[in-house]
């Protein structure tokens, strides 16, 4: 069974090569056109997921010819979009309306979108009527035929639609172009099968598929020869990695996989669902010498009634439990989590259990959203939407508590000296750079752009809130 799959992919592959090279004839074509090298904007909406998504898509447009730009005036632009909360759809017809200007000056100028938000039945339709001046739409299960579509896109002389419902197929080793040289995401694993009663990823992602394990692997060899030192495990949820596969593993399995792996230093994932975190993964993580000493552990109620509404699985007790035992295991952990206020039903009172679980577990950082419908899903036809104003009321007092608690617990490593992989530049102070620490937080310190991509010691001399001012530790 495996074997027919893999060797699909195998053709699949291959026929993509060949799309590759027939774009690379219409960049061309086009390069002779405007007497330069056509360039290309690849802009990304939504999660870590989305932004792997789209260094897939860079990889094909710079294989066919084009150079990459962060500039939205170049001769190709693609969104890759998201439409987990309804201000990231927003946003995508915002920017349309800049892109569309911009086309109108240069005719020549290809418009793409693709990703989470046009899974949508209803978004397609607004888009076919009101933004008729867009060359192509694709959807998040058939990215990887993004060659192919770009080909249709130019043979095209009227908007190109490819969007599917789902698909089981994976094709491995497309070209990839990473946007840093130095650390990397890499997916372990697709769509989600929770259906949390909120939650629209499921419908747009579709269903849960594992990679196999030898074709994570061999990619992160790949990265660690080319130079990268810190991988990121990208899925919906971790946790439940490999149970759907033909010889099941576990997520704790592939880590241990993943440790061996020469020039590897540092191990990240994302995201964590509470109610599959094992122990064998906290005992993984306790005696990795690589994996980063963060968990993103979303909550998104502290109230165990809206739990159950929400269909996380889990009650406020066992969230406490485990964030407990996790603490006990790993003392330097940072935890952060996600949370949502307004959810259908959702009273002060709730607001308040969620308040409570904040000052138990100590979050290092939690992102905050405030709870919007999304079309489809079971919250959304439920009847007691809660008022604007009530939301608004408890979104600020949970904010209040959050921020007092992730400022004294980023604080607590003041005065040590902790690793940092050097990320960058710092963009508001020159003359600084910005390094991650193993617990997610960022320091900036004066320094050389050289040791950017290094992990160096850091001198944690003062704690702004939410980041560090540091010094390089000179080693004795
Ligand atoms: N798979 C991840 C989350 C993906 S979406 C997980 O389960 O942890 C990222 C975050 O967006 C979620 O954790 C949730 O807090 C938030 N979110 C999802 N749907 C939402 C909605 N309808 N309204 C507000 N926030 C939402
Ligand atoms: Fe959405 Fe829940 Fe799946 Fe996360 S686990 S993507 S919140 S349905
Ligand atoms: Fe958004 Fe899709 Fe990620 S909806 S959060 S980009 S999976």
């Amino acid at each position: 069974m495996r074997t027919t799959e893999k060797y699909t992919g195998e053709q699949e592959k291959i026929r993509q090569e060949g799309c590759i090279e027939r774009a690379e004839e219409y960049v061309k074509a086009l390069s002779i056109r405007l007497g330069r090298r056509p360039t290309c904007c690849v802009t990304t909406f939504g999660c870590q997921m989305n932004a792997r998504d789209s260094e897939k898509l860079a990889g094909i447009l710079e294989r066919a010819g084009y150079e990459l730009t962060e500039d939205e005036s170049a001769d190709f632009v693609i969104f890759n979009t998201c439409t987990v909360r309804d201000n990231a759809n927003q946003r995508v017809y915002g920017r349309l309306g800049h892109l569309n200007s911009l086309k109108k000056k240069n005719p020549h100028m290809k418009i793409a979108l693709c990703g989470c938000m046009m899974q949508e039945k209803a978004v397609i339709e607004k888009i076919q009527k009101s933004y008729g001046f867009v060359d192509l739409i694709f959807g998040t299960h058939n990215i990887y035929k993004f060659a192919e579509l770009l080909v249709r896109m130019f043979e095209a002389d009227r908007m190109v639609v490819d969007i599917w419902e789902d698909t089981d197929q994976i094709v491995e080793n497309l070209p990839v172009e990473r946007k840093y040289p130095f650390k990397s995401g890499i997916n372990i694993m697709f769509g989600c099968n929770n259906f949390c009663s909120y939650c629209i990823v499921p419908y747009v992602r579709g269903r849960e598929r594992s990679r196999n394990p030898e074709d994570i692997i061999n990619e992160i060899k790949k990265m660690a020869e080319e130079g990268v030192v810190e991988v990121m495990l990208l899925g919906q949820n971790v946790n439940s990695y490999g149970k759907n596969l033909a010889a099941p593993m576990s997520f704790a399995q592939l880590l241990r996989e993943v440790e061996k792996i020469d020039g590897i230093k540092r191990i990240r994932f994302m995201t964590s669902h509470p109610k599959d975190l094992s122990d064998e993964l906290i005992q993984v993580m306790k005696e990795s010498k690589k994996i980063c000493r963060h968990l993103h552990l979303p909550l998104q109620s502290g109230s165990t009634r809206i739990l159950k509404a929400m269909n996380r699985r889990y009650t406020k007790e066992q969230y406490l439990a485990l964030a407990e035992k996790i603490r006990k295991e790993i003392p330097d952990i940072a935890i952060t989590t996600d949370i949502i206020v307004g959810f259908p039903g959702e009273e002060p009172a709730d607001v308040d259990e969620t308040i409570d679980v904040v000052k138990k577990v100590q979050y290092d950082n939690a992102f905050t959203f405030i709870y919007s419908k999304r079309t489809g899903t079971p919250a959304a036809a439920m009847e007691n939407q809660v008022p604007e104003e009530v939301v608004k009321e408890g979104f600020d007092r949970l904010l209040k508590v959050v921020q007092d608690t992730a400022r004294q617990r980023v604080s607590l490593l003041e005065g040590q000296v902790q690793e940092a992989l050097v990320e960058g530049v710092n963009q508001q102070e020159r003359g600084l750079l910005t390094g991650r620490l193993s617990n997610n937080t960022i320091v900036h310190f004066p320094g050389d752009a050289r040791l950017i991509g290094q992990i160096v010691p850091v001198y944690l001399e003062q704690c702004h809130g939410f980041y560090y001012i540091g010094k390089l530790h000179e080693r004795p």
